[in-house]
């Protein structure tokens, strides 16, 4: 397979062209012909125009690709090593939808012919490439899986906004359905890896790890939030805390905070549906996601408890929101908790204003029903350090303070200023 790849003998095809995939397609094609394919024929358009739709890639990383961005399924027959990058959301319920996926799958296994390679770079539970997948690639190609095709998974690291750990400077987990597939999988992605490949011991192993990761951020982040609300109750900062804790050889450090986006918030469903499925509560994973999924809610009570404790009437009150993302320097506002904030608070009628140096008012607008203004207007009683955009953290007090009224109800959820504001109602988590 690789030396038909380098000759361009073969191609690669990436299937879904987002934050995962983009990025992952434009490497390869430095070295192979790839195809780059995406259902949304809009994004699909912005690409072919050297414009990444997801605003993490200048133009200049579309130079020199060897690419052909597509939206007919029918150009996926021309590829013979097929990379599956679509989301894996979870529905109202947080349950896993795996519509995307599925139908992806139903693409490659349209395209698939003898010899061909399946990986998969989706976040999913363990079991869900070979269960749930390769029937679907088998049904629609009428190949066997492992003698006419081979399959396997590689988890996606990449961090939005991290500029350090990209794609090839970190190591990169890879697996395949036998020995043959895996040391075939390994060359390929090891061939654009700066840092290389850890070869695990099968599909699932891969699949679990990826989940581990973010199921471990998540727990551990709310741990903190746990405490934070009890250390409020104590009058200690759970900052102050953390920052003594540290000093210990084996602490774990992290802080608390909303969290958001579309991995550390989802991806345990996707492990406590799983357990479900095989009839185990995973408790202290579920307890987890109940602590950080109900954070927002403790933030909005928060902010109405002090506007309330300072005489002032909530219908009356002006909230300016600074951050809309889900996290700092990224434009990404899908799953961000911020809103649930906004709307506790918008639901006791108190007026929000929302701003953001990187989301967009239209997506806003479309996702959360909520208007992104340009720039505060007037005065508030309560601001809201809600991200940590590099923009913000630059504000000193007095460029807080020329938009608040007094008394002055600052909520820096992250902390940022670690209390070091005069004549302030500071609030940190
Ligand atoms: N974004 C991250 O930081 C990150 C990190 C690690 C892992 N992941 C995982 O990687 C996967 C992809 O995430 P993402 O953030 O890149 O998603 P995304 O929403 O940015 O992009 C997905 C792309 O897939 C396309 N798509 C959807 N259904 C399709 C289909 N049936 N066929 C072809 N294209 C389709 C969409 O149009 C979109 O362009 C998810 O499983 C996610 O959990 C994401």
């Amino acid at each position: 397979m690789i030396e038909d790849l380098k000759c361009k003998e073969k191609k690669i095809a990436v299937v879904g062209l987002g934050y995962v995939g983009l990025p992952l397609a434009l490497e390869f094609s430095r070295k192979y012909s790839v195809i780059g394919f995406d259902i949304n024929e809009a994004r699909v358009e912005l690409m072919k125009k050297h414009i990444d739709p997801s605003n993490e890639l200048p133009t200049e990383a579309f130079d020199g690709c060897d690419i052909q961005f597509t939206s007919k399924e029918e150009d996926l027959k021309q590829a013979q090593f097929f990379v599956v990058s679509v989301p894996t959301p979870i529905d109202s319920h947080n349950i896993p939808d795996l519509k995307p996926l599925l139908s992806a799958t139903e693409s490659v296994g349209k395209a698939l012919k003898k010899g061909d390679y399946v990986v998969y770079e989706s976040t999913v539970y363990p079991g869900a490439t070979e269960e749930d997948c390769q029937p679907i690639l088998e049904n629609l190609s009428g190949l066997k899986m492992g003698v006419d095709f081979k399959l396997g998974y590689s988890p996606e690291r990449i961090n939005p906004g991290d500029k350090v750990n990209t794609l090839t400077n970190v190591l990169k987990i890879v697996s395949g359905c036998d020995a043959e597939a895996l040391d075939t999988i390994a060359q390929v992605y090891g061939s654009i890896l700066k840092k290389g490949v850890y070869r695990a011991s099968s599909i699932k192993v891969a699949e679990a790890a990826k989940i581990i990761e973010n199921t471990q951020r998540d727990i551990n982040i709310a741990l903190m939030n746990e405490l934070s609300m009890l250390f409020k109750k104590m009058g200690i900062s759970t900052n102050e805390v953390v920052e003594a804790a540290s000093t210990k050889w084996n602490f774990y450090k992290v802080t608390p905070g909303l969290v958001g986006g579309h991995c550390i918030g989802v991806d345990p469903y996707y492990l406590t549906y799983k357990a479900s499925l095989l009839k185990h509560h995973a408790e202290l994973i579920s307890a987890g996601r109940k602590i950080n999924d109900d954070m927002p809610h403790y933030v909005a009570n928060q902010i109405i408890k002090n506007i309330n404790a300072v005489g002032k009437v909530l219908k009356e009150s002006r909230v300016l929101v600074m951050g809309a993302t889900f996290k700092e320097n990224v434009s990404d506002i899908r799953n961000s908790k911020i809103f649930d904030v906004v709307s506790d608070l918008v639901s006791f009628g108190i007026e929000v204003t929302v701003i953001d140096p990187y989301a967009s008012a239209e997506e806003v607008l479309r996702h959360y029903n909520h208007p992104l203004s340009s720039e505060p207007t007037g005065t508030y009683d309560v601001i809201v350090l809600a991200t940590k955009h590099d923009d913000y953290v630059k504000w000193t007090e007095a460029d807080y303070r020329k938009w608040a009224r007094e008394p002055f109800i600052f909520f820096d959820i992250k902390g940022v200023y670690k209390n070091n504001f005069k004549d302030c109602k500071y609030f940190s988590l």
